[in-house]
Parts: structure tokens; C-alpha cells; sequence
């Protein structure tokens, strides 16, 4: 038995295929693109796990993926692949729209001739399960109700529209053509490998390099944080029993001003590494230009996957968010890889006005 796993060298992906070879014999097949996200350093423990088959690969190339289809013969698809930053999709929206709109369209076809050419339990079994987004829901003001299952679609960026179209997408193949699908929209996830272009890992490799921890706008949008391990759990949950069809909104429910997971992730770099000139880390916050079109807070209530599935995170905001920033400082030599090259170019281009 096996399942194939696509941007299993991406942040979320990566950890998903660790855990999964953790505790399952089941065989992993991933297919990343290994776009400037992907990085296969994520996977270095995995050399020689005749478990894990690597296979660099375009999810929009429909040949490979009937070809690995047919191959292995998978119970289930995990999408995970996607241009995933919000603010790249800002600066040029077109890659998104071709992975995650397009890319997402050619995978769906191609599990959809697999699925339909299996029988008996293997087909009833077979699962495609996709990896979204809160995003696709909009924006909430101080006082609305957490996003549900039966929110209005309203995304608000390039990415978040993507996410959106890809998410009707894999709805419209379970409607039209009955795939058994099930999708799960997550909150911010945050943990080790994350790729330093989003806000926390950036503001804890800035804070070690002495450079200033960049807060767009007055640093008061609100975003709901869950550790990344935890979101591997729910997807696991929710491939072993999702109903099909359905929708499972997962978060951590913990609601956090930006500021003020800068200023924890300051507190706690105090405590463990200490700036040599006894400054608080704090000090190298800098206000800078908003992002265009900001959503201003994201809430998840997570009580469908709770109550349905038994699924809850085990790891509270302050108990995670601790752990991340000790692996950031027991991984250097993957901080300065990733913090080479293209990276650089990246993080030129958006902080110079
Ligand atoms: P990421 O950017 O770290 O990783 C994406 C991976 O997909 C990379 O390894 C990249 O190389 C690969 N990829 C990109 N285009 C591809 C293509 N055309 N074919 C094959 N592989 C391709 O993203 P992430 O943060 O790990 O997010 C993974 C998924 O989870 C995405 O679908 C994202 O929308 C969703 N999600 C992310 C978060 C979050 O907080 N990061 C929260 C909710 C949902
Ligand atoms: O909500 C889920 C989404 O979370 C995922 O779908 C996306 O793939 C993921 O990137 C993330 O999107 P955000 O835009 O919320 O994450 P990011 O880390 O880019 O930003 C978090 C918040 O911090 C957001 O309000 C913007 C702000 N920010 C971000 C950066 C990079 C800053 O203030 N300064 C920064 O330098």
C-alpha cells in the first residue's frame, strides 16, 4: 500500500511524509516541482528509506502523473503542492494560477481516470484528499464569528482566489464525476522548515542576524496559529475518516496580533540566546508599508473536525511557538542554506520601498 503525496518538499508537505514514515509502513511516493519552496534538505533523514520514492515533477504534467498513478497504484492522493505566499502572489500572480488553479485541474483528471479504472475496495477506498487554505473565506472584523464550513468563499488575494478556484474545483469532481474527494482549509501553520519569507520564521533568523523584524501596517491583523505537526495529524485524521465530500476547517484556536507573536518570539529568543549587547531582541522592530489588500483577521472554528473526527491540536501557541524557535537554533546549517541565492533576491525585492 502506498500514497502519493504531492509539495511533499515544502514546508507543510515535508513534515507530513516525516511523520507519516514515523508511525506507517505505507510507502510514500512525492512529487514536489522543488520550485525556490522546495527544499529536499527537509528530507535528508529519509536517504535510504526504501519507503520514500522522491520524484521531481510538475503536478500539471498529466503524463508523469498517470504514469506514477498506474505505477504504484496509491489509495489516496494528498495535495499539498501550491504557490503558497501571499505576497509573492502580490508581486506576480501567474504561477499561481498555474499550480494551484491549473496544476490542481490536471491532477484531479488524471486521479480521476486511476479512480475510474479501479474496482471493488480499491475503489471504494481510494481517497484524494486537498490541502487548503482559511484564506479563501476573506476577512473578518474584531467581532465575527470564526469561519465555519459554511462560510462564504470571498479570498481576497492572487494566492487566496487561487486556493479558491482549487478548492471548486475538487468539489465540482466529487459532484460531477463523484472522486472521493475530501478537503481541509487550515489556519497559519508555523514549525520547523518553515521557509523564511513568512513572518515568523523571518523574524527569528532577522532577530539572530541583527537585522530589523519587518511589521506590515500598525502589526495588529490577526491571524489563528497551529503548529504544523498538528495539521498533520488533522490531514491524517481526515484521510482515515473524512466523509466524502465534505469540508473540515482545521485550526489552533489561537488568535494572535502579528506584534505580538513578534514580541513572544523576542521574549523567547531573550531567554534562550541572549543578544551579546543585553538589548531585547523587540528593540530590531520596524513598521513597515502594509500589504496590499491585508485581510485583517482569520479565525478558524475547527468544531466539525473536533466533534465529527475526535481531532484536537496538542500543542498550545506558547508550547509550539517555543519549540520552533529552539529547532531554528539547533538547525544552522539549514538556516544558511536556505538563506542563500534566490532567497536573498527575494527578500531584496520586497523589503526595498
Ligand atoms: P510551501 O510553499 O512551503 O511548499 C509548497 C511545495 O509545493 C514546495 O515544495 C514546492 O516546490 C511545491 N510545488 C510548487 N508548485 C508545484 C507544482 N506545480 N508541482 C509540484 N510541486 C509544486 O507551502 P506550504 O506552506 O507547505 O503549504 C502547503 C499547502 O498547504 C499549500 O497548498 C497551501 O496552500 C496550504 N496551506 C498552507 C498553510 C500555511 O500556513 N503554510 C496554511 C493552510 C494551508
Ligand atoms: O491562513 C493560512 C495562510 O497562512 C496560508 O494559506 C498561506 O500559505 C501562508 O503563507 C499564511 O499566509 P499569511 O499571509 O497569513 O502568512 P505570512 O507569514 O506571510 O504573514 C502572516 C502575517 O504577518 C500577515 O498578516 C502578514 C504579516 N507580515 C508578514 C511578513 C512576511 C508582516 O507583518 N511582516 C512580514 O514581513
Amino acid at each position: 500500500m502506498s500514497i502519493l503525496v504531492t509539495g511533499g518538499a515544502g514546508f507543510i508537505g515535508s513534515n507530513f511524509v516525516l511523520d507519516w514514515l514515523a508511525i506507517s509502513n505505507e510507502a510514500v511516493i512525492n512529487i514536489d516541482k522543488l520550485t525556490y519552496a522546495g527544499n529536499l534538505e527537509n528530507l535528508a533523514s529519509l536517504a535510504g528509506n526504501e519507503q520514500h520514492l522522491f520524484v521531481r515533477g510538475d503536478i500539471g504534467d498529466a503524463a508523469l502523473i498517470t504514469r506514477l498513478l498506474a505505477q504504484h497504484k496509491p489509495r489516496a492522493v494528498v495535495n499539498f503542492a501550491a504557490e503558497s505566499h501571499v505576497d509573492r502572489s502580490i508581486h506576480g500572480p501567474e504561477d499561481f494560477i498555474q499550480t494551484n488553479i491549473v496544476g490542481t485541474f490536471h491532477l484531479l483528471e488524471a486521479a480521476r481516470a486511476y479512480w475510474n479504472a479501479l474496482e471493488g475496495e480499491e475503489k471504494d477506498n481510494f481517497r484524494f484528499l486537498h490541502v487548503s487554505t482559511d484564506e479563501v473565506y476573506g476577512s473578518l472584523s474584531k467581532t465575527d464569528p470564526a469561519f465555519s464550513e459554511t462560510n462564504r468563499y470571498e479570498p481576497n488575494s492572487p494566492y487566496s482566489a487561487s486556493k479558491a478556484a482549487s478548492d471548486h474545483l475538487v468539489r465540482a469532481y466529487h459532484h460531477t464525476y463523484g472522486l472521493p474527494v475530501v478537503t481541509t482549509n487550515c489556519s497559519n501553520n508555523y514549525g520547523p522548515y518553515h521557509f523564511p519569507e513568512k513572518l515568523i520564521p523571518l523574524c527569528i533568523l532577522n532577530a539572530l542576524a541583527g537585522k530589523p523584524l519587518p511589521i506590515y501596517g500598525d502589526g495588529q491583523q490577526v491571524r489563528d496559529w497551529l503548529y504544523v505537526k498538528d495539521h498533520c495529524s488533522a490531514i491524517r485524521r481526515v484521510l482515515e475518516a473524512g466523509q466524502l465530500g465534505e469540508v473540515y476547517n482545521v485550526g489552533g484556536w489561537n488568535e494572535k496580533a502579528n506584534l505580538d507573536v513578534v514580541r513572544e518570539l523576542c521574549a523567547i529568543l531573550d531567554e534562550l540566546q541572549p543578544r551579546a549587547d543585553g538589548q531585547p531582541y523587540h528593540t530590531q522592530i520596524t513598521y513597515v508599508k502594509d500589504r496590499a489588500g491585508h485581510d485583517r483577521r482569520y479565525a478558524i472554528d475547527a468544531t466539525k473536525l473536533e466533534k465529527e473526527l475526535g481531532w484536537k491540536p496538542s500543542e498550545t501557541f506558547e508550547t509550539g511557538i517555543r519549540k520552533t524557535v529552539q529547532w531554528y537554533l539547533d538547525n544552522q546549517p539549514w538556516v544558511t542554506n536556505v538563506s542563500s541565492g534566490a532567497y536573498q533576491d527575494w527578500v531584496n525585492k520586497q523589503y526595498t520601498t
